[in-house]
Parts: C-alpha cells; structure tokens; sequence
C-alpha cells in the first residue's frame, strides 16, 4: 500500500466494474477510505444488483482497506446526495469525488430515440451533476476537495452515439465550469477520457492503436486526487490515459478573427469568410475518411 491519498475520503462512482472499479481498489491502496457506489446494470443501463458495489468492498476490505456500498442510481438527485451523505456520516468528510459511471446506447441520429437519449445523457451528464451538485456544497465548506468527471475522446463528435458524445462534452464543460466557480474556496476539477480496456471498450468496432488498463486510468486518479497534484494547482483540465500516453487536450479557444466595417450581412460574410475566417478542419472527419478508405481496401480500419 502507498500513502498518496493518506488520511482522505473518497467517492467513486460506477466503481463495481471497469475503470471505476479500478480507481477504487487504488484509492483504498494508497489510504483514502472510499465510497463504492455502483448502480449494478448492464452496459445499456437495465438490470440493476446492489451485489456489484459490495463485491468491490470485499475486495477492498479483503486488502485491508476501508470501503462502503452505496447502490444508488447516480442520474436521481437522491442517489447523488446519498453518496455524499454516506462519506460524511460514515468518515466525517469528503476530500474527492470520480464520476465514472457511464452506459451506452448506440444508434444513429437519425433513427436515435428518446428512451435512447435519455438514459445515456442522464448517467453520463446529470450524474456527474448530483454528485458534484452535493460533494461542492460540502468541499466549499471544508474549503478543499476535489472533483473529477469522465469525458471520452468521443467528445468530439461520434458516428452513432450522439447521445455519449453530446454528455461527454457537456461534462467537460461542468468541469470548467466547477473548476471556475469553486476556485476561490480551494477546490479543484479535471477530466479524464481513458482508453482500457473493458467491457465498455470491448465492443469498439477498430483496432485501437492506443489502449492500456483500468489501472492506468486509476493511478491517473489517484495522482489528480492527490496533494501533489493540488499543489500544481491543476483545475479545469482534461487529460487522456491510453496504455504508455498522457496527453493534456487544449483550452476551447478562438482560432481566427476577424471584423467588419458597419453592419455584418449575409452577402459580406459570404466574400469575407471563406478567405479570412476559413474553417478549422475536424480530426474526426479525417479518420473517418481514412477508415472508410481502408474499408474499401479491404483492410482492417484502426484509430
Ligand atoms: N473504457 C474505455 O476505453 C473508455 C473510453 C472513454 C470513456 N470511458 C468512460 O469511462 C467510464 C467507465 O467506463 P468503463 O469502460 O469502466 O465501463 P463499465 O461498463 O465497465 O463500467 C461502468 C459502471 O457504471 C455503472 N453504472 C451505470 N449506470 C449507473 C448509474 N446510473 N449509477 C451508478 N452506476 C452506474 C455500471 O453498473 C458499471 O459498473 C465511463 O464514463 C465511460 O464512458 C471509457
């Protein structure tokens, strides 16, 4: 056991399987007491079991560590204060939160439902939100803590999950936005889009070229969680873990400018733009063109 997280109190979300599980085992390792909450479901959000969550305790506690369960369904305000509510009556404070909890539904745009949308922008997004909702309360009164959500490289965009992708943005704004408005009372907030390897990334229908472990992804955690990385004074960034990489994405920013003399119309703009403005060409795009490229050569497409 390691002593990075000595003497603190966390909260892990979606931490009975994946990645989740793995920031969790991590936490109790290097000396946090933790909260294991874990709704139980299939990839797609049905079937719920409270056993998820408690197998995760027993194995922390089997380790010697300290863990609790709580069940909860993260997308209900009830099962967000729960978590946090659990970590104040069972160890006195709250020092982190990890929102890893996450499903899929997979279709495309055009044929996407309703009760496709839904659940997936609910776990991802407004899960995030609950807890965060209850843990900065909280940390704004202990006047320190630490708040990290879970987006994913498919932020940028997605063929068929509009739905993932549009959380997963908005989740990276909830973190700048925590990040700026609980700067002043020493709380901090970042981000993590991993690739490992787990149930959820089994199904990815590409060769990765860049994929690690649950694990890389904790140690990762564990570091933003940490007083070293509070001393860095690292809040509002987002962070890639694939296997050996660690990247950090860039601030949004504008990219070109420029202004008009008296009142901007549409016939202005359209000899103004292309030349001066211009566009910002999608990565995205790219591979997909590259895939589909390949695809018709016969091999087979990776990213
Ligand atoms: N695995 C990857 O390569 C990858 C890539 C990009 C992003 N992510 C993100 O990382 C996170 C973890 O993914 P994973 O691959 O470990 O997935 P996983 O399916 O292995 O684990 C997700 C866990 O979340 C739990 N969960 C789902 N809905 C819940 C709810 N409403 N309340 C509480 N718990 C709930 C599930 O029961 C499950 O145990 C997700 O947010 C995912 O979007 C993963």
């Amino acid at each position: 056991m390691g002593n990075f997280l000595d003497g603190k109190v966390v909260a892990v979300t979606g931490a009975g399987r994946g990645i989740g599980r793995a920031v969790a085992l991590a936490c109790a390792a290097e000396g946090a007491q933790v909260v294991v909450n874990d709704y139980g479901v299939s990839i797609e959000g049905g079937e719920p079991s409270s056993e998820v969550a408690e197998a995760v305790v027993k194995e922390i506690a089997a380790a010697g560590g300290e863990a609790v369960a709580v069940a909860d369904d993260v997308s209900t305000m009830a099962g967000g204060q729960r978590i946090v509510d659990t970590a104040l009556e069972r160890y006195g404070r709250l020092d982190g939160v990890v929102c890893v909890a996450g499903i899929l539904r997979e279709r495309m745009l055009f044929n996407m439902s309703e009760e496709e949308w839904d659940p997936v922008v609910a776990t991802h997004l407004k899960g995030t939100f609950t807890v965060f909702r209850a843990a900065s309360a909280v940390m704004r009164r202990q006047r320190s803590g630490t708040l990290i959500g879970f987006t994913s490289g498919n932020h940028q965009g997605s063929v068929a999950q509009a739905n993932y992708a549009s959380a997963k943005g908005g989740i990276i704004s909830l973190v700048r936005s925590a990040a700026l408005g609980l700067h002043k009372y020493g709380v901090t907030a970042n981000c993590v889009a991993p690739v490992a390897r787990t149930r959820m990334s089994a199904n990815v229908p590409m060769e990765l070229k860049e994929i690690g472990e649950p694990g890389d992804v904790a140690a990762l955690v564990v570091y933003l969680l940490s007083e070293r990385a509070r001393a860095e004074r690292i809040t509002g960034q987002v962070y890639t873990i694939a296997g050996p990489k660690i990247a950090v994405w860039a601030q949004p920013r504008e990219l070109r400018a420029g202004y008009a003399e008296g009142a901007w119309t549409p016939e202005k703009i359209a000899d103004f733009l292309p030349g001066t403005v211009g566009t910002d060409p999608m990565p995205m795009l790219a591979q997909l063109e590259a895939m589909a490229q390949a695809a018709a050569d016969g091999r087979r497409p990776n990213a």
